[in-house]
């Protein structure tokens, strides 16, 4: 992908598993937002493809990347906000009944994913007066509730306490046992260390480690792109 002239992804290759969860950490600027943007199609690549389940999906309008299984949360919140949480929430199982050959029962479906989040106690309260970290789980219950085939989470975790955290890992963990492809852009590096089975890491657009947490974690180039201030603290 480049903008102008300019490479925010160069030589990319990202693969999520079903019932897995991968990680895609690095820098901030490193085009973890970026990729995601061409995954889901709010971005048109100028090179390159993208396939789900092997099927090349590349020249979709988002709409039917996400008809075919393909959802994601916002790093910077795309939520209706004079609606409640539940009808946040709500909405995309009326949009996906309207297409879909299989129906749900929106309400039914909502309190299910309302619950499942741990959002109850919020269901009835506006968006706009939620914290973040509980209104970034109001996106993923939205995603969710399109019965996707993979979930791209963009920091989810941003402006959830380390509580909300820990029970945020379970749930994921939960989602991707059913089946769930789930690939996350996450700074919070002791989650992604504890739920993702690969990470992939990218800086300035560039893919530069693949592997196990325990083998990122001790990766050289890692430390330096990835945590390098720290790391010669
Ligand atoms: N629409 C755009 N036009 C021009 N440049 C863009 C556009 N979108 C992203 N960029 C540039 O692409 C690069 C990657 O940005 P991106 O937002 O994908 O990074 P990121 O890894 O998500 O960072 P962060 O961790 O801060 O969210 C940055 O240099 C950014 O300025
Ligand atoms: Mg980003």
């Amino acid at each position: 992908m480049t903008f102008g002239g300019a490479a925010a992804l160069s030589d990319v290759g990202v693969t999520a598993e079903a019932g897995a969860i991968t990680g895609l950490i690095g820098p901030n600027g490193a085009g973890k937002t970026t990729l995601f943007n061409c995954i889901t199609g709010l971005l048109q690549p100028t090179s390159g493809e993208i396939l789900l389940d092997g099927r090349d999906i590349s020249s979709l309008p988002p709409y039917k990347r996400s008809r075919a299984g393909v959802a994601r949360t916002f790093q910077r919140l795309e939520l209706f906000t004079s609606l409640t949480v539940r009808d946040n929430i709500r909405v995309a199982g009326e949009i996906r009944n309207r297409w879909s050959k299989t129906r749900v029962d929106p309400r039914a479906e909502t309190d299910h994913v309302v619950q499942l989040l741990g959002l109850s106690a919020l269901a009835d309260r506006d968006v706009s007066e939620i914290p973040t970290g509980m209104a970034r789980r109001v996106e993923m219950g939205r995603a969710l509730m399109t019965r996707p085939k993979i979930l791209l989470l963009d920091e989810p975790a941003s402006g959830q306490d380390e509580q909300e955290t820990e029970e945020f890992g379970e749930l994921l963990l939960h989602l991707c046992a059913e089946g769930t492809a789930i690939l996350l852009v996450e700074h919070d590096v002791s989650l992604v260390m504890k739920v993702c089975s690969f990470i992939q890491v990218l800086d300035f657009g560039r893919i530069i480690a693949s592997g196990a947490p325990g083998d990122i974690q001790s990766n050289q180039a890692v430390l330096e792109a990835y945590l390098g201030e720290d790391h010669r603290a």
